[in-house]
């Protein structure tokens, strides 16, 4: 039997280059030996306020962006959470197997607070609890993500051996899997910072949907350096660093080879090569992105997916409420 594997995105903007290299493509080339399963975060989306709007339109493209990378709907299950509810109901579950400290140590929420944000709301602090639903609802094996993700895909497998612990055998609990090259795509404006969809200039990241002639540009005024060396030091060099990396990922050619091939020759060739291979990814997916939104099948692919989804949460949720004794049968 195959091993099963589950992941999502949460899109509260485009999808990214990073969400692609670190995710998306990874998705795509588990989809054949494993039992994949990948679902669109909406409810992760609204742990900050959205325009009603533009949150349909980027859930929509995401489902569109999903199949024009790549995932094909007869072999990967396709579905939006907000259509499998057990998400929300062993979210809450979750919530209360998850100890305040816990969620006090999470990065993106400590990171948030620190940077003095205001009206945090508490489904942002308690977004952990919920992603552990999302994963441990489908006895995943495996959580293919990028490095970002993996200390919520750790607190996820300590939550469900806590569980099994106090209830008996429930959940299985899952290995985080991260690829060794793209794990952890940086900005192109400062390559210290993970490329991210809330980027403010919008300069250091590159959306799957950005004109391919836009992109070309962010590339070509990445920050690098000015020891005008092309070799492979992420501390000294980070954003050439990044460069190369995203190049490799794209390209499959090994970052050394990358690296031999320009050599003595200036940043500007070799971001010329970056861009060439980022604008020929580009322009494959949008092609494709174009075909899928008017062949309207995004529907029916969810449709398709949240059936097929629910049957696996469904059960788990069941056997959860069933352990905890939340349950009363009458004879
Ligand atoms: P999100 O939407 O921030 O990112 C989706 C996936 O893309 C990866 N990623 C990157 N990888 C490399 N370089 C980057 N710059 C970069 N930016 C993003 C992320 O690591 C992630 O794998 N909490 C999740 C969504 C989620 C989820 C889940 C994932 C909700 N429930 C259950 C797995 C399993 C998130 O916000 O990802």
């Amino acid at each position: 039997m195959k091993k099963r594997m589950l992941s999502g995105i949460k899109p509260t903007g485009q999808l990214t280059l990073g969400n692609y290299i670190g995710a998306l493509r990874n998705f795509v080339n588990y989809q054949d030996d494993y039992e994949m399963i990948v679902f669109i975060a909406n409810l992760h989306c609204i742990t900050e306020y959205q325009d009603p709007e533009d949150l349909k339109k980027n859930l929509t493209d995401a489902v569109a962006l999903y199949l024009a990378c790549g995932l094909d709907p007869n072999k990967a299950t396709i579905f939006l959470q907000t259509d499998v509810p057990a998400h929300a109901q062993l979210g809450y579950i979750m919530a209360c197997n998850t100890y305040l400290g816990e969620l006090n140590r999470m990065t993106q929420f400590k990171d948030k607070s620190a940077k003095g944000e205001k009206n945090l709301t508490a489904g942002l602090y308690t977004y952990p609890c919920l992603m552990a639903a999302d994963i441990l609802l489908y006895d995943a094996n495996y959580v293919p993500v990028g490095e970002d993700q993996k200390q919520h895909v750790e607190l996820t497998r300590d939550i469900a051996q806590r569980f099994n612990n106090k209830y008996g055998e429930t959940f299985v609990v899952p290995e985080p899997l991260i690829a060794k090259v793209g794990a952890r795509i940086m900005s192109l404006t400062d390559p210290s910072k993970k490329m991210s969809k809330s980027d403010e200039t919008n300069k250091g990241c590159i959306y799957l949907l950005d004109d391919p002639k836009v992109a070309r540009k962010k590339i070509m005024s990445a920050v690098t350096d000015s020891l005008n060396d092309i070799k492979l030091d992420k501390e000294n060099q980070p954003g050439l660093y990044n460069l190369i990396e995203i190049a490799s990922a794209l390209s499959g050619r090994s970052m050394e080879d990358i690296v031999e091939e320009f050599k003595g020759q200036g940043y500007g060739k070799l971001k010329g090569y970056v861009a060439d291979v980022v604008c020929d990814t580009l322009e494959k997916i949008q092609g494709r992105y174009k075909e899928i939104i008017e062949s309207r099948q995004i529907e029916k692919v969810l449709e398709e997916g949240a059936q097929k989804a629910s049957a696996i949460a469904n059960k788990t949720l069941d056997k959860a409420v069933k352990k905890i004794g939340l349950e009363i049968k009458y004879q």
